[in-house]
């Protein structure tokens, strides 16, 4: 099917399979076909649309028969905005396909068949999130509107609330769009005039519920932000500081180089599998914290347990360590741990968290680039752990690791397709995998993370 040749004329599928990306996937003519919003075993009907790159998408446009696990969604946005691809799928249907989708990437494109231990089921699917980032917009009649962008495109689709975010930052979003409204500050996502507002973000705590607010700008002339600022700190207890972040270019990085406290302090405390933690607006940290604490004991099962704490106990590198989130734990647990990441205000909040727990002296950290710095400390290392952005490993980076491999391999990933493109290159002649864990990080959306143990051949 060409694009002159695309019909009008609507079109009845069968939907299979979900896409890596939460789209249904039908057959058309033996060629896939993906219908946003279908989900497996709905009959649809659907209008062909002009053919992509070579691929066939699809409007859909009724179902006849839904799906035995499509549900009413729980976000009324759900049809709408492009934040959560899976709610119309029962919690079960989600796990099922989490589960299917990783075993399948793994066989796929690398051709393992490691033993995949069963998903780790978030106790809340919703509520969960403890960090947002909510790009902002002023319509032709003044109106303030904040909301994730519809499907495939740049629009916004308004929102008061989001189900899926901790509701402590959730009861702030209408309020905040209120008092941003009246203040009839400039909004200006885009670059497109003389600049203003472009997101509003905001990050819990979630054993500590401190909550942090950040003005993402491309400018900081906002005529009376410090009283505002202020004024939210009285008005909200729980808000321990309110802060500005300067992003002057138009790029898809969310923050910019430079964060000033307006109001209060620039970080906010929690703690993090028993040990305390400074984590500030604009560095990483994993947005779903109780998912996130599970993943300590089974590292530290794959690392092979708890070392005898001491001057000669094992290295372990944590390559993309951000604040330390894993570091800080396993060097708890008596390794001795070096972290690598390249965002400095990370690094100066890693050294900090170290030190407030007391293993200053087992956790280190440096501010590099892993391709720069893990090479020539791979010989050393008796355990890698590695936590890369989405991208994955550069292939500088598995060379050096194929090259000199430490024993223990742990690789936590938040894609199937670059982890499976990894795994397929560490295991075909180095590493064996022992075990690949998913676990489900972010309900209702089609992300889906995974922890893998490797352990060297010889
Ligand atoms: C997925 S996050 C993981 C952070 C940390 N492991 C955690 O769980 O909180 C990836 C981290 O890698 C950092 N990063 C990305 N590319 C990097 C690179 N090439 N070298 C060093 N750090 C990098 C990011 O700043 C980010 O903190």
């Amino acid at each position: 099917m060409t694009q002159q040749n695309a019909s009008a004329t609507d079109v009845e599928l069968e939907i299979q399979d979900l896409s890596h990306d939460g789209r249904g996937i039908g057959r058309l003519d033996g060629r896939v076909v993906f219908v946003d919003g279908a989900l497996p075993g709905d009959r649809v009907s659907v209008r062909l649309l002009p053919e992509r790159r070579r691929q066939l998408h699809a409007d859909l446009r009724r179902i006849l028969q839904p799906s035995p696990q499509r549900r009413r969604p729980p976000c009324i946005l759900a049809d709408h905005c492009g934040g959560c691809s899976l709610q119309p799928l029962s919690d079960e249907g989600q796990q099922q396909w989490k589960q299917r989708s990783l075993e399948q990437s793994l066989q796929r494109i690398a051709g393992l068949s490691p033993e995949v231990l069963p998903l780790l089921v978030s106790e809340r699917p919703l509520g969960y999130r403890n960090r947002a980032v909510i790009p902002l917009e002023r319509s032709e009649d003044g109106h303030l509107k904040a909301g994730y962008y519809r499907r495939g495109s740049h629009r916004i689709v308004n929102m008061n609330r989001c189900p899926v975010l901790d509701p402590r930052i959730d009861a702030l979003i209408a309020p905040l769009k209120r008092d941003l409204e009246t203040s009839d500050w400039p909004v200006d996502r885009h670059g497109l005039s003389e600049g203003g507002l472009k997101h509003l973000a905001l990050r819990v705590g979630h054993h500590t519920g401190e909550v942090l607010i950040t003005l993402i700008a491309s400018h900081q002339d906002f005529d009376g932000l410090e009283v505002l600022a202020q004024s939210w700190l009285e008005r909200w207890p729980e808000v321990v500081g309110v802060s500005l972040n300067l992003q002057p270019r138009p790029t898809n990085q969310l923050f910019g180089p430079n964060t000033y406290t307006i109001a209060g302090r620039g970080w906010l405390s929690e703690s993090f599998a028993g040990l305390k933690y400074h984590i500030a607006a604009d560095t990483f940290f994993q947005v779903h914290t109780t998912q996130a604490e599970r993943l300590v004991p089974l590292m530290l099962e794959g690392l092979g347990g708890s070392q005898d704490a001491g001057p000669s106990s094992d290295l372990l590198l944590d390559a993309f360590c951000g604040i330390g989130t894993f570091s800080l734990p396993l060097a708890a647990a008596g390794w001795r741990v070096h972290g690598i990441e390249q965002h400095p205000s990370a690094v100066e909040l890693a050294r900090l968290n170290a030190a407030a727990n007391n293993l200053g002296e087992r956790a280190t950290f440096e501010i590099a680039a892993v391709a720069t710095a893990l090479p020539a400390l791979l010989d050393s290392a008796e355990a890698l752990l590695l936590d890369p952005p989405r991208k994955g490993l550069e292939p500088h980076v598995m060379a050096a690791i194929l090259a000199t491999p430490p024993r223990r391999l742990l690789y936590l990933s938040c894609d199937p397709a670059t982890l499976s493109r990894d795994l397929g290159l560490l295991c075909a002649e180095v590493y064996t995998p022992r075990s690949v864990t998913p676990i489900d990080f972010f309900p209702n959306t089609s992300h889906i993370e995974a922890l893998a143990v490797l352990e060297r051949r010889s």
